[in-house]
């Protein structure tokens, strides 16, 4: 009888047994059971499940759609469950690191006014302040600022943040910082406890000893060599600017035109065909990444140079292009133009990524850090039509280009650090304005009249006029580190329920509609227009 019902029960079904625990003749060991047995005496079904939607199972056949829908039985495959395990293993270090450095994990709230990282805000309406609304902290910078004034000299929090952007694989509305602050440093004490976190994660947790500095770049190179301000530098293959072989040098009025043309180098990639260049040159062409066209040059046995432009230019331009891209037979020289050096930039960046996928140079078993340092305090938004802070409003200059303020806005350069590993940024900080003048003076540059730097930021200026100390810091993505260790594609399968690509929780089925009887308590009508 116990036989019968034993080949009854479902795969999901909930039991309790009693019986003897015996070694096992032949172990298994795959199976985490695998090395005993249990001769049954008693079964009792505690619960039956109901035939699951999906095989839960490693190599399952539900679709992201399903599974995200049944999060929870998602969640029992152990190939999703691991990387929650491994979730716990790092915040589990990161405090240990942290608390033996002397920092205190500090709670700071959610429901606060809006915080100038640079996306959306998500708000919240308030009962008992009809027609007012929190702001969920897009980070909590402000108010960790403030617990340095208040003494508190080395704060952390493992934090979730709310952005209200568009998203990516690397980007969910609400996520996870690593945050920190301390009083009483520079730029270099930063780097170094930070840069001694992540040697602690990747020895405690993926056993890797890192022993050299991480090597740093200005924001200028990484922008020049790879178009990119999170250079994923596990390959070469850099830029090589072009405008001087090029630009004049033959007919082609497309490089004439052009304000920038700059190359990369594919190794081994001349035996190319047709089908593969025309392949390339629409991924360029793809609507995300926008570029017109793309230019190649195969380098031939012979060392003579074959391209798309070979009617605009003599082969002596062509051999000195060769000699400028460093090229050797069998290498394949990709060449973008444009009348925007960044967008350009951008462009040929996206390419060098592609080609780095296709010659399998990104593997997700090596990891290459660096610190990306020396970024531009403002940069220009065409949107808003005003300087913004390319960090946040709150960081502070490079002491020698502070009367560039005055001047030259453009050149002034921020004591600003991110953290990229394999083209991931996987942290970022700054040491801040802890004067209220200089703070005045950015907020000044940054477009806002003294009324409206004061309504929404006044709280902290009025706090640096009590003693604030110097001080900094940085926030890691715990989602983004988690992924990278775990090799995951996107940062969703590290976290329990993330949201979908609208931005929605499709389990919960959120975000929904309010009753009416809600809208009228917050004085709130909605207004879609068609
Ligand atoms: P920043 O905006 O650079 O800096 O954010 C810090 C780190 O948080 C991670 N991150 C994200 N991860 C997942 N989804 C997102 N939408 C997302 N946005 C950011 C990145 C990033 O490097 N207050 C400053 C920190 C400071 O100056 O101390 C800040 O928030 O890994």
């Amino acid at each position: 009888a116990l036989c019968a019902r034993a080949n009854k029960l479902g795969r999901e079904d909930v039991i309790q047994i009693k019986g003897e625990v015996n070694e096992r003749e032949s172990k298994n060991k795959n199976l985490p059971t695998g090395e005993i047995e249990i001769i049954v005496s008693e079964l009792t079904v505690l619960n039956a499940s109901a035939t699951p939607p999906f095989t839960i199972e490693d190599n399952t056949d539900g679709g992201d759609d399903i599974r995200m829908k049944y999060r929870y039985l998602d969640l029992r495959r152990a190939c999703v469950r691991k990387n929650l395990e491994l979730r716990h293993q790092m915040t589990m270090e990161v405090r240990r690191y942290l608390d033996s450095k002397g920092f205190l994990e500090i709670e700071t709230p959610m429901l606060i006014g809006s915080t100038p990282e640079g996306a959306r805000d998500f708000v919240v309406p308030s009962r008992m302040n009809p027609g007012q609304f929190y702001a969920l902290p897009q980070s909590p910078q402000t108010l960790k600022q403030l617990l340095m004034v208040a003494g508190m000299d080395r704060y952390f929090q493992i934090v979730k943040c709310f952005r209200d952007e568009d998203l990516r694989a690397d980007r969910q509305p609400e996520f996870t910082q690593i945050d920190c602050e301390m009083s009483f440093v520079e730029q270099e004490d930063v780097i170094a406890l930070f840069e001694g976190m992540a040697k602690h994660l990747f020895r405690t947790i993926r056993g890797i000893e890192l022993t050299e500095p991480f090597p740093r770049m200005p924001w200028s190179e990484a922008m020049r060599l790879y178009g990119s301000d999170k250079p994923g530098t596990r390959f070469g293959m850099e830029f090589v600017e072009l405008m001087d072989v090029l630009k004049g040098t033959g007919e082609f009025s497309v490089f004439n035109d052009a304000s920038y043309i700059g190359g990369i180098c594919a190794p081994g990639c001349a035996s190319y065909t047709r089908k593969q260049l025309d392949q390339l040159t629409d991924f360029v062409k793809r609507s995300q990444i926008g570029a017109k066209g793309l230019v190649y040059a195969r380098v031939q046995e012979d060392g003579s140079v074959k391209s798309s432009v070979d009617k605009f230019y003599t082969q002596e331009v062509l051999l000195r292009l060769k000699e400028t891209m460093k090229a050797v037979p069998g290498d394949l020289i990709l060449i973008m133009s444009g009348e925007d050096v960044m967008k350009t930039r951008k462009q040929l960046c996206e390419l060098r990524l592609e080609m780095g996928t296709r010659l399998g140079l990104r593997d997700k078993n090596k990891f290459v850090c660096l610190w990306v340092v020396d970024f531009p305090m403002f940069e220009w938004s065409d949107e808003e039509g005003r300087l913004m802070a390319m960090h946040h409003p709150f960081t502070h200059p490079k002491d020698e280009d502070i009367p560039l303020l005055d001047s030259d806005t453009g050149a002034v350069r921020a004591n600003a650090y991110d953290m990229v590993i394999n083209g991931v940024e996987v942290g970022g900080g700054s040491i801040r304005i802890h004067d209220s003048k200089l703070q005045d003076k950015m907020f000044q540059l940054l477009g806002f009249t003294e009324e409206k730097a004061q309504e929404r930021f006044g709280f902290l200026m009025n706090a640096f006029k009590y003693g604030a100390p110097p001080h900094g810091g940085l926030a890691y993505g715990l989602d983004r580190w988690v992924s990278l260790f775990a090799g995951l594609d996107s940062i969703r399968d590290c976290i329990a329920f993330p949201k979908n690509n609208s931005g929605r929780d499709v389990m919960l089925d959120a975000p929904g509609q309010l009753d009416d009887s809600q809208l009228e308590e917050l004085c709130l009508k909605v207004d879609i227009k068609e």
